[in-house]
């Protein structure tokens, strides 16, 4: 199995390089400088060269606030991009690994967000993705995997974990975090080796869920993050998404359910709080060097 990562200098296309050279697994990842998602000949040659048996697309327009301003170009690389991606995929006998999001659906619920639930987002970006989902599956009905996730974090690139462990660890000031957000916050790590699982298993293409179990505000994976460390949670303080000015809404309650994991007998990944305290050491790490 040769498996081929597509925006490998972003956060999970880093964390599945690392996971798969652990594993021993024969892959190439490409930068943007090298494939432009957007650019079918870039896809198709490199497709060509390498042979994949898989392709995992961890490129995406991820700013979610200038996806608001910047439609066209958010929805080149979130909905284009999967689509031409997928089309190569098919003509070449690879499966397709597209990344996707909790932001497909509105967030107004009050229980986990099924598979099959039908996509509502509210922002530009959600909407892109959901766009992004629907081609991918189009493009190659046999062989393409959307998998869902949320809320990301792991050592490399820029995300809410690391930011909040070097405020509690490099600072002393009080933080204002948002507590009516409701959602899994997802170890980059977790979701790259249950993504590799799925492939040898054998699962079913189709629309999976991958995040961490269980469900938490950002106001408590902030706390948790201070807790684990060592350092006075009082420092996290609570606001709602009122007091913060942001130019894309975001989904209340975007928890995600594991229907389809369940029926082809696999376990949901592990409680969020678990994954973090997995990580969190290395993040640490990573933050005293400056990585
Ligand atoms: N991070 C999260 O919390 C989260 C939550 C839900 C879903 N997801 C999904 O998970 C996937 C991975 O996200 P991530 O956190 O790893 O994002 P990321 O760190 O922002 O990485 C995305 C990568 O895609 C690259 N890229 C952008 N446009 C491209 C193009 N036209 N061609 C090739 N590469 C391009 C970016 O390059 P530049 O940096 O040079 O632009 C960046 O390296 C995405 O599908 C995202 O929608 C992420």
């Amino acid at each position: 199995m040769k498996w081929m990562i597509l925006g490998g200098e972003g956060q999970l296309g880093l964390t599945m390089a690392n996971q798969l050279t652990k594993l021993d697994v024969d892959y190439i990842s490409l930068s943007r400088s090298q494939v432009d998602i957007t650019n079918q000949m870039d896809i198709e040659d490199w497709i060509i060269r390498e042979k994949p048996n898989v392709v995992f697309n961890a490129a995406a327009w991820t700013d979610v606030d200038a996806a608001e301003t910047s439609i066209d170009e958010a929805r080149k690389v979130n909905s284009l991009g999967p689509k031409l991606i997928a089309e190569a995929c098919a003509r070449f006998g690879a499966l397709t690994i597209q990344l996707s999001t909790d932001y497909v659906f509105s967030g107004n619920a009050d229980t986990p967000w099924p598979e099959n639930a039908k996509p509502s987002p509210i922002s530009v970006y959600g909407k892109t993705k959901a766009e992004g989902e629907r081609l991918t599956l189009e493009a190659n009905p046999n062989g393409a995997f959307i998998v869902r996730t949320a809320w990301l974090y792991s050592p490399w690139g820029k995300n809410f974990v690391k930011t909040m462990a070097r405020i509690a660890v490099e600072e002393t000031r009080k933080i204002e975090v948002v507590i009516d957000q409701v959602g899994q916050p997802t170890s980059a790590i977790d979701l790259s080796t249950r993504i590799h699982l799925m492939i040898t298993n054998n699962l079913a293409p189709g629309i999976y869920h991958g995040t961490n179990s269980g469900q938490a505000s950002w106001f408590e994976l902030a706390q948790e993050i201070f807790n684990l460390i060592g350092e006075d949670s009082r420092r996290v303080l609570p606001i709602n998404s009122t007091q913060i000015q942001r130019q894309a809404e975001r989904p209340l309650y975007s928890v995600l359910a594991y229907d389809h994991w369940m029926a082809q007998g696999m376990l949901p990944m592990q409680n969020w709080k678990d994954a973090l305290k997995d990580v969190l050491p290395t993040i640490l790490q990573a933050n005293e060097t400056g990585e």
